[in-house]
């Protein structure tokens, strides 16, 4: 499902240039979960961003579902993250004059598909915000809206989930439901999730965890 190869990244500004990814490898199977671990600033965000096409790697190649993104232009980027990936931010990234099913539903509604309005409505109920459609984010905690955020990467039914540090913001009980949430719904549906999280005890619920240090990944053993 995902294929990094060789991946160097860094960021150049007028003054100094910024090391942050370098000879990262990274091959993920369809339907497996694994978790990205390592501290502050070692660029797990960096390498989902890469990951996902929003950032343009120096070198290496990236494959996603057998499609390789140097191949691809910014549009073509765009189409193949709307179909095939959903992703959730630490902050939840809601758009606050939309309510929460205008949420959900944006990505559809984005791609033309018809529809969105009930397949949002759905989504919104899994979560367990049925009754919350017609709230705008302001109205709803911290963890309702990393729930509106989560239907939102999940409505399209996307191979891959990507979420980075999903439980950031959260204290540790909403923290918890989140998580379990984001496994119920990944079990339902073999969806790919890659999972970046400060969190030792939620990596092991993954398949396989992986450290970045040294600006590349590395098998972590139990
Ligand atoms: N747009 C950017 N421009 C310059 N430096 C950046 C940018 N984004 C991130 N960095 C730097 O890259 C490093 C990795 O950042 P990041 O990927 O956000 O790490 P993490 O998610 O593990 O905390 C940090 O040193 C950070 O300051
Ligand atoms: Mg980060």
């Amino acid at each position: 499902m995902i294929q990094l190869e060789n991946i160097a990244l860094s960021y150049s500004t007028a003054h100094t240039s910024v090391d942050v990814l370098k000879d990262l490898n990274l091959s993920v199977s369809s339907g497996e979960r694994v978790a990205i671990i390592g501290p502050s600033g070692s660029g797990k965000t960096s390498l989902l961003l890469v990951l996902t096409g929003l950032e343009q790697a120096d070198s290496g190649t990236v494959t996603i579902d057998g499609k390789s993104l140097a191949g691809l232009n910014a549009d073509e980027r765009a189409d193949l993250r709307r179909e095939q990936v959903g992703i959730v931010f630490q902050s939840f990234h809601l758009i606050p004059s939309l309510t929460a099913e205008e949420n959900v539903a944006l990505p559809l509604d984005i791609a033309g598909e018809k529809g969105g309005r009930e397949r949002a409505a759905r989504m919104l109920e899994r979560v367990g915000l049925g009754q919350r459609g017609a709230h705008y984010p302001s109205q709803l905690s911290g963890g309702e809206q990393q729930r509106v955020a989560i239907a939102r990467a999940l409505v399209h039914e996307p191979k891959l989930l990507v979420a980075d540090e999903p439980t950031g913001n959260l204290d540790e009980h909403t923290g918890e439901a989140i998580m379990q949430l984001l496994f119920d719904l990944e079990n339902d549906t073999d969806t790919t999730l890659l999972l970046v999280t400060h969190d030792t005890e939620l990596a092991k619920r993954c398949d396989r965890t992986l450290r970045l240090h040294e600006r590349s990944l590395h098998e972590v053993t139990a």
